[in-house]
């Protein structure tokens, strides 16, 4: 990976990872070991060791399921159902198609033409921003530098969404044919795939993937693809914190600006995009702009690709044109509640997200309607909840994560997250107080203005959206010291 001098950097964490295998932990005095071998400062070495949980002994790895989201809703393992609701992208799935007609277009015109193309389809990131994607592409390629990456983001760290694995495990190929068209277009020499840690199993087949399209020319010495195996934390799916990581340093966002496209990895302009943004980008090449500007409204085009999790009657991953109702989504596709029972709420966004009522999921689906809802779509992955989802346990769950998954690095979301894990505990468990109903928001909208990053900003979304819809749920929590719903504890749950 990049020049020498970084080789002992980009290694790090594999090299922890095989030892925290063999080992079970990372003792100390493998620290200075690693450092020398490496060529690399034991401070830095114990620092990324100490960082993430997978590599601490005793501590469950990150990007799990929180403890009462797990017993309350089911979640998706195993295989992955694509329910009949295909789009140009799914369809392609499970076909082991190695077609690659969107990057020959991409040779036959300039790299100029390329953007122009994507600029035209109005493409949005994936990913959770919705961000122009011509436009980071644009910057990456006007940036005066010897060297530009481009990354394929797949962390896939929201709970519930598993669209990322659906296509990584069915198209491949369409996901590394964006890469190359990517590259083209910006001039990169290098792009790296960023799998989630709880996605190992994948590697062989990505791999497998990678060596073929070495073999008909689309990876070549002049722009090749690599996995680049991440170590878990939630955070690190933010571009800046994953460039870190990448780098062998602790995952933490960096500051903005510099964007990492226009100084990313190694300080090189990198472009960082969603599995989906590029399965979108093939296809646009292959297919042209008219066909993706047909489907769907305003400023969201193309395909929405959905997974329903949680109480949803069919657990998959579907593909619609945005624009389509959030209801039909839900009801028609994924085929309403399991076990005939009332729906409550669709959360949407992931940790960061916030929940849509039954009552208003008339909702077309797009980025710029869900946030208007004070829910964002984020990557796509919706939990649907039933009648007897407690909304302030499942606040509770969302908010655990959040804590857990907070880099600590400021304090406004670090005794932030804290003290709204503590609040809710004592909510769940029997002593509320009236204040705490005030101090809860409070405390979320400091987060929400101070915080670093766009985690510690977006971490509260989900506390205020079941404030804003569920209050009576919180009140009779805190004052009448019960739960309708049975679920947590108040309600005689566990
Ligand atoms: C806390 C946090 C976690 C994120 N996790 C992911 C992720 O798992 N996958 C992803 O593609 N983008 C994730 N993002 C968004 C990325 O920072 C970035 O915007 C995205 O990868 C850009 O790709 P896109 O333009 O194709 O959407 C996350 C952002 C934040 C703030
Ligand atoms: S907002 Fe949270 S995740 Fe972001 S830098 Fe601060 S502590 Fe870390």
């Amino acid at each position: 990976m990049a020049t020498q001098q970084h080789q002992g950097a980009s290694e790090l964490l594999q090299r922890l990872r095989k030892i925290q295998e063999e080992l079970g932990k990372v003792p100390g005095g493998a620290i200075a070991g690693l450092a020398r071998e490496l060529k690399l400062d034991e401070e830095q070495v114990y620092a990324v060791a100490s960082y993430y949980p997978v590599f601490s002994p005793g501590q469950a790895a990150s990007g799990r399921v929180p403890r009462a989201l797990a017993l309350s809703l089911a979640q998706s393992a195993g295989e992955i159902a694509i329910l009949p609701a295909k789009g140009r992208i799914l369809e392609r799935c499970g076909r082991k198609l190695k077609d690659y007609e969107g990057y020959k277009k991409a040779l036959s015109i300039t790299p100029e033409e390329i953007i122009d193309l994507v600029k035209r389809s109005g493409l949005r990131g994936r990913g959770g921003a919705g961000f122009p994607a011509a436009v980071k592409w644009e910057t990456a390629r006007n940036a005066l530098a010897d060297q530009r990456y481009v990354v394929c983001n797949a962390a896939e760290g929201d709970i519930g969404a598993f669209m990322d694995r659906a296509l990584l495990e069915g198209d491949v190929h369409s996901v590394i044919e964006g890469m190359a068209i990517l590259a083209r277009a910006i001039g990169a020499s290098r792009g790296y795939i960023y799998l989630r840690a709880e996605y190992g199993g994948l590697i062989p087949a990505v791999e497998a993937a990678l060596g073929e399209a070495r073999a008909l020319g689309v990876l070549t010495p002049e722009f090749d693809v690599e996995v680049f195996f991440a170590a878990g934390m939630y955070v690190c799916g933010e571009e800046t914190a994953l460039i870190n990581s990448m780098e062998g340093r602790t995952g933490r966002p960096r500051n903005k600006p510099p964007f990492p496209a226009e100084s990313g990895l190694w300080g090189k302009p990198t472009v960082v995009s969603n599995v989906k943004t590029l399965a979108q980008v093939a296809l646009i090449l292959r297919e042209g702009v008219e066909p993706f500007l047909a489907a769907g409204t305003g400023r969201s085009r193309g395909s929405a690709i959905l997974s329903f999790t949680g109480h949803a009657a069919n657990v998959g991953v579907a593909e619609v044109p945005m624009g389509t109702s959030l209801a039909d989504v839900v009801l028609k596709i994924g085929g309403g509640v399991a076990g005939g029972k009332k729906l409550k709420a669709v959360q949407t966004g992931g940790p960061l997200g916030g929940f849509i009522p039954a009552k208003d999921i008339d909702i077309p689906v797009t980025f710029e309607d869900f946030a208007a809802a004070g829910s964002p779509l984020g990557s796509g992955g919706l939990i649907v909840m039933d009648e007897t989802t407690c909304m302030v346990a499942a606040t509770r769950s969302f908010m655990d994560f959040n804590r857990e998954e907070s880099c600590g690095w400021c304090a406004p979301c670090r005794l932030g997250t804290e003290e709204i894990q503590a609040i809710l505990r004592d909510i769940c468990e029997g002593r509320g107080r009236a204040a705490h109903l005030g101090r809860l928001r409070a405390v979320a909208e400091a987060m929400a203005a101070a915080s670093f990053c766009a985690f510690g900003q977006a971490a509260p979304n989900i506390l205020l959206s079941a404030l804003r819809h569920y209050p009576g749920e919180f009140e009779e929590h805190v004052l009448a010291k019960k739960c309708s719903c049975g679920f947590c504890r108040l309600g005689g749950g566990k």
